[in-house]
């Protein structure tokens, strides 16, 4: 079964072709990073039109990558939740549309079980139930995946995700956008004991977690700097805070394998290529012995390749967008979209 997957949720149009859930026919990626760094973030007003610029010449790319013509797609799906609203619904509104044309379902996709499901394309052997931990720009959780389609929350962020929090320590650093990668590059060159950095605990709640503290003692010991003439070490801040992110992840990942008694960790979204997240998760892997499934490089960030092996499960399910079908915002992984309503 072959499907053509669409997304668009923040900064990336993508379109990919993926047969059975499993296979990559192709995965084309068309980012506006270099726009939005002129700003420091994601402007989205600036990333629906450049969706809208984009859409079309990314899928045409897509299905003449897979030598496939739109009459050989047994279905479209489309990221229709969560995201940047405007943004979502470009690429929701045109794979709605373009299925309706071929007379072929549509399938609507949460973007953060594609995030998860992009382990099936690297793992062929992965099948439900994990164990899952969640680190992208807006989300981060440990999340039990039951099942293809059926998920339960058992931890997550009280506020900022941890990509987030990278995005922000970059900027407080000076050290540009995206984020994530430059902290990660920074962060080789520095002595992580060098500065103190707080750990969260959310009282009664051993699987949650915050990041929000971590963001102040940083952006605090910046300032503090700066107003005593003293200069930063950027590389030793940038390897202390992420080891700060790390450490706490990573625990709570624990505990939460100790609690479920998960033999299968897997681990998904843009922090997912964090080098130092990989090596500590590898570590308790080892030590919890257990099987550990991390997306290649390529598919950690927002990709349409994850939504087209996503959108082959929830085909299987039943999960067909009807022709009312709409986008939304925010939506928690358990939400079926295709039953939301508002
Ligand atoms: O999953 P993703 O592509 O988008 C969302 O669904 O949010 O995640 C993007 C996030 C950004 O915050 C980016 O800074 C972060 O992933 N990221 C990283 C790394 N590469 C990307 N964070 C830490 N280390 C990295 N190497
Ligand atoms: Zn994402």
């Amino acid at each position: 079964m072959r499907i053509l997957a669409i997304e668009s949720s923040c900064d990336e149009t993508a379109a990919a072709v993926i047969e059975d859930g499993r296979r990559i026919l192709s995965n084309v990626i068309d980012s506006q990073v270099e726009t939005h760094a002129l700003y420091g973030g994601v402007v989205p007003e600036i990333a629906s039109r450049g969706h809208m610029q984009a859409i079309v010449r990314v899928t045409e790319a897509a299905l003449r990558e897979a030598e496939c013509t739109r009459e050989e797609l047994d279905a479209v799906a489309a990221t229709c939740a969560p995201g940047l609203i405007g943004a979502v619904l470009v690429g929701a509104n045109f794979g709605k549309a373009l299925a309706l044309s071929l007379g072929k379902p549509f399938v609507p996709v949460h973007h953060i079980r594609g995030h998860i499901a992009a382990n099936y394309l690297a793992y062929p052997e992965l099948e439900p139930p994990f164990l899952t931990l969640v680190a992208s720009g807006g989300h981060s959780l440990l999340v039990l995946t039951r099942g293809y389609t059926d998920f339960e929350i058992i931890g997550g962020t009280r506020d900022d995700a941890a990509g987030e929090a990278f995005d922000k320590t970059a900027r407080v650093l000076g050290a540009g956008y995206p984020g994530g990668p430059k902290i990660d590059a920074l962060a080789q060159k520095g002595d992580p004991q060098k500065y103190r950095l707080p750990q969260s605990h959310v009282k009664d709640a051993p699987l949650d977690f915050s990041f929000s503290g971590l963001k102040t003692a940083v952006i605090n010991l910046v300032h503090n700097a700066e107003q005593k003439g003293e200069g930063i070490d950027r590389a030793a801040l940038a390897a202390a805070f992420q080891q700060a992110v790390v450490d706490t992840l990573v625990p709570r990942l624990r505990l939460a394998v100790r609690q479920t008694g998960a033999k299968t960790l897997v681990c998904a979204g843009g922090v997912a290529a964090n080098s130092a997240l990989r090596a500590a998760l590898q570590r308790l892997a080892a030590e919890e012995r257990c099987t550990l499934c991390l997306p290649p490089l390529a598919l950690c960030g927002d990709n349409a390749a994850m939504i087209g092996a996503q959108a082959y499960y929830e085909l299987l399910a039943g999960h067909v967008g009807v022709s009312g079908q709409n986008a939304y915002a925010t939506a928690e992984i358990s939400e079926d979209l295709c039953q939301k309503r508002g």
